[in-house]
């Protein structure tokens, strides 16, 4: 179980699904992470299963240290163990949980993990010009913009920019004061 201050992040397990399924049917967040269509339980059965011998993901569930309640998941995917990098991810489910910095916290952790104790040298991510809110968490959590994908994506029949983040493990242990 990796830990922050007010939240636990323990491996996704079975038990979990139905969360998640819960989550992602709420179009708005679904549409934040790219994904089109709306998912069935026994779809995400499927999804589990692979993910459990998939080397390149680790996928967690968050949830709130006081009450035990789960509040949304988040993990890493694109796991390179050759070049030593990896994409970071979070969603929180719980909408009436947002905007009060568990998103930050736990970005930032899955940086400080990730370079400190899975030994990644790099962490990227990709942000949708229309979710401001999660392009402040990841720059407040130690991402730095490395540039702009001129319109990367569709959504809803129009093109949108994202913006890409990037930070090194050097980058990041200067600015927080880590080892
Ligand atoms: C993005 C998300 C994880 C943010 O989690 P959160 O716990 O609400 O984030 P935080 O509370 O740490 O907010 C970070 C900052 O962004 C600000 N913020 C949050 N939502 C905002 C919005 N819609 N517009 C502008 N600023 C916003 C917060 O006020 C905070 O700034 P502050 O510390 O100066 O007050 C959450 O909203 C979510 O799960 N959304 C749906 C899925 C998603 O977008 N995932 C990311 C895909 S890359």
């Amino acid at each position: 179980m990796l830990n922050t201050e007010r939240l636990i992040l323990r491996a996704m397990s079975s038990e979990d699904l139905e969360k998640r399924v819960e989550w992602l049917n709420n179009h708005i967040v679904r549409e934040t992470l790219l994904m089109r269509f709306p998912i069935s339980i026994d779809e995400t059965r499927i999804w589990f299963e692979k993910t459990l011998s998939d080397p390149s993901r680790q996928d967690f569930i968050i949830k709130l240290k006081e009450t035990g309640e789960p509040i949304g998941f988040a993990g890493y995917v694109g796991i390179d163990w050759v070049h030593r990098k990896a994409e970071p991810f979070i969603a929180i489910g719980e909408v009436e949980a947002w905007g009060k910095g568990y998103g930050t916290e736990v970005v930032h952790l899955l940086l400080d993990y990730g370079f400190n104790e899975l030994g990644f040298n790099r962490m990227y991510g990709f942000m949708l010009d229309n979710n401001p809110g999660a392009l402040k968490m990841d720059l407040k959590a130690g991402f730095i913009e490395e540039g702009l994908l001129k319109d990367d994506v569709m959504i809803h029949g129009e093109y949108h920019d994202r913006i890409m983040l990037g930070v090194t493990r050097k980058q990041f242990n200067e600015r927080f004061n880590m080892k």
